[in-house]
């Protein structure tokens, strides 16, 4: 099978982490006998630098051209006093639009090699396996009319910021059937997570959401109140499956999950729904470890575990990525962000190695089982 990828490294630790993916991803490819055609491109501050633009126009057609997108992480503390469109995030927030990826999946597994790393007794996390399904094209990101102005109540020079949280049935509906069928490969339930108590947008959601159920009498939905959510997260994490929420709420207790489970660098997404699959870690750009060789590559590896599962239809390939990283973790293999003092780590390119040789040979059995 012929797979398309375009790559998009960015900023911070984004090129190291991304170039371990790749090194796993062409292993995929060589074992299992696919066709990789790689594309790499600039986005965020890199291409800030050199374009003037945190989204060229170059970019958005290599990207739109091929079959999936990998990109690494945006974002520099070097734009931070630039205006909002000419910071390296809006080239992230334009791409999901030019990708129409409004379903953005956001697994966190809990594995018990790692169960030092989490914060919570082994006890309370253990089992933990949740699927977060954002919203990512509405809300407050992208809600119109926004700005910071001068216009205010009254008091002379004090400026006055405005954002629009904004849903319409059509959006909420497209998300949650998401959920909903992806509850179906799952444990088959939904937690609807909204703040209707107090936001209009949250009590249209939960009535979307509620009325699109009927459609899925297997499937079993719930509903929370997003304070409520943060607080059950931490308390009883093994209790969720799939949490489907709006683009804010979705952002917020991603990374919350990521505690939860031991490292943020160990999560993984998927942006889909439109016609290219975009797949990036959940990290960010950690420009204060980028350069060193240090950060933890498993959530890129992982997004492209998820970019075959979910673009590519591969689930064997999927799963043998997955299952190099469990069994890396196993052997012992620690980045910085895993290792408890004293223990020893390995680095940024070592951590991709231990999994590229597990998926090679891997293939090689499977090669050799077929024939
Ligand atoms: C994420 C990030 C992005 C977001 C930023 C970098 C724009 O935090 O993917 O969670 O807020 O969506
Ligand atoms: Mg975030």
């Amino acid at each position: 099978m012929r797979l398309s990828v375009t790559s998009l490294p960015g900023d911070g630790i984004g090129p190291e982490v991304t170039s371990q993916a790749i090194c796993v991803l062409e292993e995929v490819a060589g074992g299992f006998g696919h066709d990789l055609e790689l594309d790499e491109k600039e986005i965020g501050g890199v291409a800030l630098e050199k374009f003037g633009n945190p989204l060229p126009d170059a970019t958005i057609q290599a990207c739109l051209a091929s079959q999936a997108v990998l990109l690494g992480a945006v974002g520099s503390p070097a734009f931070d006093h630039n205006p909002r469109e000419l910071r390296p995030e809006a080239g992230l927030l334009r791409l999901r639009q030019e990708l129409g990826a409004f379903a953005n999946l956001r697994p966190a597994v809990f594995y018990p090699a790692l169960a030092a790393c989490s914060p919570l007794r082994e006890e309370i996390v253990k089992g933990t396996d949740i699927l977060i399904v954002r919203e990512l094209l509405g809300g407050l990101y992208f809600g119109q009319p926004r700005s910071i102005d001068t216009e205010n109540d009254g008091v002379p020079g004090a400026r006055q910021a405005v954002n629009t949280m904004r849903y319409s049935e059509p959006e909420i509906e497209r998300i949650a059937r998401v959920a909903f069928q992806l509850a179906r490969t799952r444990r088959r339930r939904v937690l609807s997570v909204d703040k209707s108590n107090v936001l209009e947008c949250s009590r249209l959601w939960r009535e979307v959401v509620t009325r699109l159920a009927r459609d899925f009498p297997d499937v079993q939905l719930s509903h929370m109140y997003v304070d409520s959510a943060a607080m059950t997260l931490v308390l009883k994490p093994a209790e969720f499956d799939v949490i489907l929420t709006e683009n804010m709420f979705g952002d917020i207790l991603s990374d919350q999950v990521g505690g939860v489970v031991g490292s943020l660098g160990l999560l993984a997404s998927a942006s889909i729904g439109g016609p290219v699959g975009l797949y990036e870690p959940v990290h960010g750009s950690a420009p204060d470890i980028a350069g060193q060789n240090v950060a933890n590559p498993l959530g890129a590896i992982l997004s492209v575990a998820l970019m075959l599962r979910h673009t590519f239809h591969l689930p064997k390939e999927a799963e043998c990525v997955e299952a190099g990283v469990i069994s890396t973790l196993m052997g012992g293999f620690r980045t910085r962000d895993l290792a408890r003092s004293g223990e020893r780590t390995v680095s940024t390119e070592e951590m991709g190695s231990q999994i590229a040789e597990f998926v090679r040979l891997a293939a090689h059995s499977n090669n050799r089982a077929a024939s």
